[in-house]
C-alpha cells in the first residue's frame, strides 16, 4: 500500500460521507500494521452532537475488528463531495489516534487528485495526554 493508494482510498471513502447539515464530506483511510486498510466517512446527525468524524469512524471500525497498531492515515475532505485544500483531522480525532498510534505515524492530508501533504501525529498533537498518564 503506497501513500498515493491510501490517499485514493480516503477520497473514495469521502464519497460515502453522510453530511446533509454541513455539506462537508470527509473520508479517512487507516492502514493497520497487519496491512489491512480501514476506511471511514463522517456520519452526521440531526442532533448535530451525535455526528461522528471520518477518522474516528475508521479508527473505531479497525479497533472493533481487532486491530491495535497502525502505520499510516490519509484524510480527504471537501464541500459537497468536491476535494478542498487541506482538511486536517480535528482535535478530538487527534486525541483518539494518540491512544493507538505512535507520534511518528504519518498523516497524509490530501490536497488534490494525487497530491497530499505529509505530517506526523506528533506534529499535529504535540505533548499529548495519553495512556501513560492514567
Ligand atoms: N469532520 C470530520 O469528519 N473529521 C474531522 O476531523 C473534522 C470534521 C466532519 C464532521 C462534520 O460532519 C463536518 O466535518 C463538519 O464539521
Amino acid at each position: 500500500m503506497t501513500e498515493k493508494e491510501l490517499c485514493a482510498a480516503a477520497m473514495a471513502a469521502m464519497q460515502k460521507a453522510y453530511a446533509p447539515y454541513s455539506g462537508c464530506c470527509v473520508g479517512a483511510a487507516l492502514l493497520a500494521e497487519s496491512g489491512q486498510v480501514y476506511t471511514g466517512c463522517n456520519v452526521e446527525n440531526a442532533s448535530y452532537g451525535a455526528t461522528m468524524c471520518a477518522e474516528r469512524t475508521a479508527l473505531f471500525g479497525a479497533v472493533s475488528q481487532g486491530e491495535r497498531r497502525f502505520a499510516m492515515l490519509a484524510v480527504a475532505g471537501g464541500k459537497d463531495g468536491r476535494l478542498a485544500g487541506e482538511f486536517p483531522p480535528c482535535g478530538l480525532c487527534r486525541q483518539a489516534l494518540v491512544e493507538f498510534c505512535p507520534p511518528e505515524m504519518p498523516i497524509l492530508v490530501v490536497t488534490g487528485e494525487g497530491a497530499y501533504k505529509q505530517y506526523t501525529l506528533g506534529e499535529l498533537l504535540p505533548m499529548p495526554f495519553g495512556p501513560a498518564h492514567v
